[in-house]
């Protein structure tokens, strides 16, 4: 088999086989082809697509590139979830929890945040002492014992995927919907996890900016996950503002915690519970939706959830007495943006939200950059809400960086209008 060939036989807009697409991972996982003749290869699937063959063999070669956790040790349906990434967005911290409380065995593997979007992992390194990087064996004896683990991905789970995103990254080739169903799909089945529901966000925060765009995707995941001999589901859920009023790594676990005291913001709890219906039902461990919410609810009020949270942090190594008093981890420096105008809020920008955190320390923009746990933003707004001159938009938590920057980018970001807007937040299941 040639590269050449390959390339030549997507730039021309044909189907590739099975064992052309394991030729073309594997040999780049090797090494053997170069960073440009796979550019080129990127390049011509971004404009002629893959059909959902194409794309299910690429997800399963880039499984099959590193190691596949096995999770069969575990009793039980082992569940997972995943969100395509947002502003604001901490479900992973409560839902885990939640469902563990209730019997699920939650054996999950995060990742960090890049860009204007937060990642679990950093997350949880706001809670000093937790532990993100743990022995595969240590992580399935875990979830055994106290039904959940969130760790950081494995150091060799679809090496192939990590070598071409970041080939893609600097190639303008990620956001085609074949490469990100199979670069997903291809950490989600080699974490083990029998069932998985994908969150994929709609709207100006998310990758995906219109319903259409997400619904093709989740509807390449799902595919890709029978394919495979997964039940996969995924949830189309609205991005079209920061999920909950906090964003940045400490304030995250802050209103997790206050979530899982039964304190929770509205649009927070609806994503959590809606995921977690169907988690529940795909673990045979609710008859029926009705009864899986009202599970879910009670463990939430009852202080389960809770309880479950925090044997996940000190089984990790957290400092859990530190969550007893969640303002600590958060920082002292406070700076208040207040309302410029009269009106409703019709808008708020969730990527430029998400960018004011970055530049006020709480996201990378490169994957080697340091990130400021403390800081972030606390919003008080919403969309929908009735505001005047003079109230307080958000609260700023800093350290001297990025304070101009960031407020401007948030008052960019919002728009008052004059009638009371109303947004949908769980736009459609596909299974
Ligand atoms: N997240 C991924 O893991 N891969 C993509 O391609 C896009 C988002």
């Amino acid at each position: 088999m040639h590269i050449v060939d390959i390339i030549t036989k997507k730039r021309d807009g044909h189907a590739l086989t099975k064992q052309e697409i394991e030729y073309v991972i594997d040999s780049y996982t090797k090494g053997e082809i170069p960073d440009y003749q796979i550019s080129a290869f990127l390049m011509a699937t971004y404009f002629n697509q893959m059909n959902d063959e194409e794309a299910t063999y690429l997800a399963l070669a880039m499984r099959d590139s590193g190691d596949s956790i096995d999770l069969s040790d575990i009793k039980g349906i082992k569940v997972d979830k995943h969100s395509t990434g947002g502003v604001g967005d901490k479900v992973t911290l409560i839902l885990g929890p939640l469902l563990a409380s209730l019997g699920a065995k939650f054996a999950k593997m995060s990742g960090r945040g890049l860009g204007h979007t937060g990642g679990t992992i950093d997350k949880l390194e706001s809670i000093p002492g937790y532990k993100v990087e743990i022995k595969v064996e240590d992580f399935i004896k875990q979830v055994q014992d106290i039904g959940i683990a969130v760790v950081g991905q494995s150091g060799d789970v679809a090496p192939a995927d990590k070598k071409l995103y970041a080939l893609r990254d600097v190639t303008a080739t990620v956001d085609c919907i074949p490469l990100i169903a199979s670069s997903i799909m291809s950490k989600k089945l080699a974490s083990g996890a029998d069932a998985i529901c994908l969150d994929v966000k709609v709207g100006h925060g998310a990758f995906m900016k219109t319903e259409e765009e997400a619904e093709k995707l989740a509807k390449l995941m799902v595919e890709i996950g029978k394919l495979a001999g997964k039940k996969v589901t995924a949830i189309l859920t609205g991005m079209d503002e920061p999920l909950g009023h906090k964003i940045g790594n400490g304030l995250e676990v802050y209103e997790a915690i206050e979530t899982l005291h039964g304190k929770g913001p509205k649009d927070l709890v609806e994503v959590t519970l809606t995921i977690g219906e169907q988690l529940l039902l795909d673990a045979n461990l609710a008859a029926n939706q009705k009864e899986a919410r009202s599970m879910l609810e009670a463990s939430l009020n009852d202080g389960r959830a809770y309880q479950k949270f925090l044997e996940l942090v000190k089984a990790q190594g957290g400092d859990v007495d530190k969550l007893k008093h969640p303002e600590d981890l958060i920082a002292k420096e406070k700076v208040e943006v207040l309302v410029p105008k009269d009106g409703f809020i019709t808008e708020m920008n969730a990527l430029d939200i998400g960018k004011a955190a970055m530049r006020l320390g709480a996201g990378r923009e490169t994957k080697e950059d340091q990130i400021l746990l403390d800081v972030g933003i606390d919003l008080h707004k919403k969309i929908g809400d009735q505001v005047h001159k003079g109230d307080i938009l958000a609260t700023l938590y800093v350290r001297n960086k990025g304070i101009d920057e960031a407020k401007s980018l948030l008052l960019n970001a919002i728009t008052i209008g004059h009638q009371k807007t109303e947004i949908k937040l769980i736009k459609k299941k596909i299974s």
